[in-house]
């Protein structure tokens, strides 16, 4: 199944019908209502290891790092860590701007005590070396995953945490490999990692509560807000939303009203930051395409709920998916 990017969907959105910056946040309430209990974990997390620079990898770094971790971003070839580092130091001059507006020492000695806390490898197991946490961030493949994990289990440090962030695998799949599924939970970060405040902890049956007091106090010490979710397709988040879309597509297919009405029904009827279509659009059609599918074969989830879409097979078929290709529900 092909990456999952469902979490970028606050952000502006700038289309040929209508360009709205967002500051509204639906699952706010969501976000706050969670009951963590509170013991302090036996091994405190300070030193963490990335594998993968991409989107996500890079952007788990860099918050990492602005929260004072020692991080070591790794990826299989310097170009991608190089692609990575922009990635990292355009958002931090941003951030930077933002929090220092006129005092350019401040945005200087801000961007400096990020970097020195980030160090780079290409060797994948040198990477792990003193790691007290491992999240993997890599290509969004079972196998790739798993021989990466078997490979860390034998050479990283024992006391070492593992933590897929995964959007669409089986966090129970992935960590069979090892032998330490006790220390083995997912780790859902949401993209843009910087601006999006949610992090889905993913507990296997295996996963012990230190590993998880861990996790906990790790994702806040990141100024994130953490919650809970058994190993379950779509854990929170996703398995919300994109049935929602689905429904927001039969309804339109079905001539009940236009994808215009339904969007704009849905930011001012029901508070939610973009429309469904235009969310769709923006998360990208072959990747929603790609979930559904994937869903539906695993008939774990409900089958009425992931019923294939005329609409999104036939605009998925004709290459318009969504913002990144010009075309989707909407032109570009
Ligand atoms: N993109 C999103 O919005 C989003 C959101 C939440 C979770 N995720 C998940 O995060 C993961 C990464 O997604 P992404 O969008 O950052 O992907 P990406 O394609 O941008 O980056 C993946 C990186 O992993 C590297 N890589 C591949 N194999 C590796 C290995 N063995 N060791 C080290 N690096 C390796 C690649 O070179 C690449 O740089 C996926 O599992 C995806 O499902 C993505």
């Amino acid at each position: 199944m092909s990456q999952f990017v469902l979490s970028s969907f606050r952000g502006r959105l700038t289309n040929n019908v209508t360009k709205i910056t967002f500051k509204t946040f639906l699952f706010r309430p969501l976000l706050l209502s969670h009951n963590f209990s509170t013991t302090t974990p036996n091994n405190s997390i300070q030193n963490i290891t990335v594998y993968g620079s991409g989107l996500m990898g890079a952007g788990i770094v860099q918050v990492a790092a602005q929260n004072g971790f020692k991080v070591t971003m790794v990826d299989i070839e310097q170009k991608f860590i190089d692609r990575g580092k922009e990635i990292i130091n355009a958002s931090l001059k941003r951030i930077a701007k933002k929090q220092h507006k006129d005092d350019e020492n401040a945005q200087k000695s801000f961007i400096e005590s990020t970097l020195s806390n980030i160090k780079t490898n290409t060797d994948s197991l040198k990477g792990a070396e003193n790691s007290d946490l491992i999240i993997e961030a890599i290509v969004e493949n079972l196998q790739t995953k798993q021989n990466l994990f078997k490979k860390l289990d034998e050479s990283a440090n024992s006391n070492a945490i593992f933590a897929s962030n995964t959007s669409s695998l089986p966090i129970s799949e992935i960590s069979k490999v090892t032998k330490r599924q006790d220390k083995f939970a997912g780790l859902h970060f949401f993209n843009p990692v910087p601006q999006m405040k949610l992090v889905e902890i993913i507990k296997i049956n295996q996963t012990s509560e230190d590993t998880y007091q861990s996790l906990i106090e790790v994702t806040k010490k990141m100024q994130k807000t953490p919650v809970t979710c058994k190993d379950t397709p779509g854990f929170i988040v996703n398995r919300l939303l994109v049935p929602y879309l689905l429904e927001a597509m039969r309804l339109a297919e079905r001539g009940d009203a236009s994808i215009e009405d339904v969007d704009t029904a849905m930011k001012l009827g029901a508070g939610m930051p973009m429309g469904p279509f235009e969310l769709s659009d923006f998360v990208g059609l072959d990747t929603l395409k790609s979930i559904v599918d994937g869903w539906r074969k695993d008939g774990k989830i409900d089958a009425g709920l992931v019923a294939s879409v005329k609409k999104l097979d036939n605009l998925v078929k004709d290459g318009k998916l969504g913002r990144k290709s010009g075309e989707g529900f909407y032109t570009y």
